[in-house]
């Protein structure tokens, strides 16, 4: 596996696997890679033959009072986990070769429409700093596809945007969320709980299927539903942040005739901000 920190030193690797010929995929992460990022490559090691894996903390897309410095940092092992799976290449830029001594100033991304709720309002900027990197990133890369985690659904809708909007010509593949058995999604923000802390934040899961089956057996009194699912939250331990039933084509709230569906969550556990997401589709 190579490792390339500069842009051109990148972009001259690119050439060379274009020149025979390959097919790009590109993998973007901010590290301490867990099994969630290991089955992005592997799905993206089954359809492309060039893969670009980036660990890049993007302090763009981090909030003031956010954990930014605190956020793990483990290349080593991110290093040896990438060269097991089959990565070809991995992209450790600096935050200087990213966006120069320019941070404050850059050029950004803004997709309205679907980031103005949930996460968009809880974290204001944060989509604009995760657009903007990985605009930037696509445009380094040039992939023909990039990988991307549903666990991350109001991400993974905003990047399908704004390749559209800006005609990028990438293709946005979707991964379904991998989970420990408890159910709680993976997370690099796990490495931040206690155990007894752990087992509170599996009732995140619980209560996304609990809601996910009544509404399945004809429940539609959505808001009803989400102040229970809160409740529930609340009674683990954890501080809901939002419980929204949603359409799952653009986040409108679901109304009764909605049949793509997903609910999106997010609680606050000790000093973590855990999201999560159930989609499904009714008949
Ligand atoms: P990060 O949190 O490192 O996640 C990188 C990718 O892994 C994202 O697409 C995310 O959705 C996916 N992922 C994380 N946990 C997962 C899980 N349990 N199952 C499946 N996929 C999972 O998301 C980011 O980084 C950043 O915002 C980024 C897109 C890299 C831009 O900076």
């Amino acid at each position: 596996m190579q490792t390339k920190k500069k842009i051109p030193e990148l972009r001259q690797a690119l050439k060379a696997a274009r020149a025979e010929a390959k097919s790009i995929a590109l993998i973007p992460t901010m590290g301490n890679l867990h099994e969630g990022h290991l089955e992005l490559i592997r799905q993206a090691r089954r359809s492309y033959d060039f893969l670009v894996c980036s660990i890049f903390v993007n302090p763009l897309q981090f909030g003031a009072n956010e954990d930014l410095d605190a956020y793990p940092r483990t290349l080593e092992t991110d290093s040896e986990k990438l060269l097991a799976v089959g990565c070809d290449c991995l992209f450790l830029p600096t935050v200087t070769e990213m966006y120069g001594d320019n941070l404050q100033q850059q050029t950004e991304i803004k997709v309205p429409g679907l980031t103005e709720n949930f996460c968009g309002r809880s974290r204001p900027g944060h989509f604009d700093g995760v657009a903007t990197v990985v605009t930037k990133l696509f445009n380094i890369v040039t992939p023909d596809a990039a990988y991307f985690g549903l666990k991350d659904y109001q991400q993974f809708l905003v990047i399908q945007k704004l390749t559209s909007d800006l005609a990028l010509g990438v293709e946005i593949h979707g991964v379904e969320t991998q989970r420990e058995k408890s159910g709680l999604a993976m997370s690099s923000r796990n490495h931040y709980l206690s155990e007894q802390q752990k087992q509170n934040a599996a009732a995140l899961y619980r209560s996304l299927t609990d809601c996910a089956a009544k509404i399945e057996q004809g429940n539609s009194n959505f808001l009803e539903l989400e102040v229970a699912a809160k409740s529930y939250l609340r009674d683990a331990s954890l501080k809901p942040d939002y419980f929204n039933i949603c359409n799952a084509d653009n986040l409108q709230a679901a109304t009764a005739a909605t049949r793509r569906i997903v609910i999106l969550a997010a609680v606050h556990v000790g000093n973590s901000r855990l999201i999560d997401n159930i989609r499904f589709q009714l008949s």
